[in-house]
């Protein structure tokens, strides 16, 4: 397949508009380097490893199976025992790599001191104001996450139909189009919109080598678009997950008065999330996902995945023009 190319595929160096987000436990050196040798950008995810020693390997496993570009993935989680952020950002430095993507709290120091080393920055937001604030900070792309996506939707509850175009009209530099997607008509759709590109995470869990269990993968083909909880609502630190019994109980429990994290917190150990992941144990803990699982109805390789989104947003924007 001739290649798609946008502004962001000049600037990262990929063939294929769309990229593999960051993804606790999933965003390995397996699934990344399969992304890459299919013409797309993946992220290593920082934290899904336990030191930045553990990252420094993971960076040079990922550089054995693939010669193409791929990123990393850098979550700045609100808490208050943060991992050793500046550790992890020096092992992206020294590992060579050259697009990382931010996402979570204020990146400010993180950007500047990525761009100190001219690492392309990429931060993933879900506002437009947040995004505006990202690119005053020097962030080369912002990813615009959309309500319907897994992970943190924010606070706002706008789905990507508005989003999208309305930080397109407000950025000045490109816009990859996150949350809801999985097949060509949505990369062309967000390409009509204004976006540069894609991101998506869900609909890469169900491929061959998203390194989880064929259990995990079949539940998501199984899900659909309305197979997903928001937990957190009442702590405002939404998170959208795969409907399980552990996430309605995490519903149930937050929606009583005068609950707080504490209530909960056994239950969404992120080491539960791991074991389910890994064991294939749907009921081990929570399963991130999105409403995008309604749009996944098989488990293609990367390859197999990638060239069919491409070919299917060309023939729809052909079919347009
Ligand atoms: C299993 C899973 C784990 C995720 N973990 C992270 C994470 O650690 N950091 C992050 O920035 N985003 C994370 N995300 C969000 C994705 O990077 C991406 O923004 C989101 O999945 C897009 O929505 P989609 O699932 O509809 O494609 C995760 C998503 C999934 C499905």
């Amino acid at each position: 397949m001739t290649r798609l190319g946008t502004r962001f595929t000049d600037l990262v160096g990929v063939e294929y508009p769309i990229v593999q987000g960051g993804m606790q436990w999933v965003g390995r050196a397996d699934l990344v380097s399969a992304v890459a040798n299919a013409g797309a950008l993946g992220m290593l995810t920082a934290l899904t490893q336990p030191t930045p020693e553990h990252l420094a390997l993971e960076i040079a496993r990922c550089r054995e199976l693939t010669d193409k570009p791929f990123g990393v993935n850098l979550t700045l989680l609100p808490t208050v025992t943060p991992p050793p952020y500046a550790e992890y950002r020096q092992a992206i430095i020294e590992g060579s790599i050259r697009v990382v993507e931010t996402a979570g709290s204020n990146p400010a120091e993180h950007i500047e001191v990525f761009k100190q080393h001219g690492i392309v920055v990429i931060h993933k937001c879900t506002a437009v104001r947040h995004a505006l604030s990202a690119e005053r900070m020097g962030a080369d792309v912002i990813s615009i996450d959309g309500f319907e996506c897994a992970g943190h939707p924010g606070e706002d509850d706008v789905a990507g139909l508005v989003l999208i175009p309305a930080t397109v009209d407000r950025v000045g530099v490109p816009v990859i189009a996150s949350g809801g997607f999985a097949d060509g008509r949505g990369l062309a759709a967000a390409l009509v919109l204004g976006a540069e590109g894609i991101n998506m995470g869900t609909r890469f869990c169900a491929t061959v080598e998203a390194p989880i269990h064929p259990a995990v993968k079949q539940f998501i083909v199984s899900n659909d678009e309305r197979a997903t909880n928001l937990i957190f609502r009442s702590l405002r630190n939404t998170g959208r997950v795969a409907r399980n019994n552990v996430s309605d109980e995490v519903v149930a429990i937050l929606s009583r008065p005068n609950t707080t994290f504490e209530d909960v917190a056994a239950l969404v150990r992120g080491a539960h999330g791991r074991l389910a992941l890994e064991r294939g144990d749907l009921e081990a803990g929570l399963i991130w996902a999105g409403q995008s699982q309604g749009l996944v109805h098989d488990v293609p390789t990367c390859a197999d995945l990638i060239q069919r989104i491409i070919a299917e947003a060309k023939a729809r924007l052909a079919a347009l023009a």
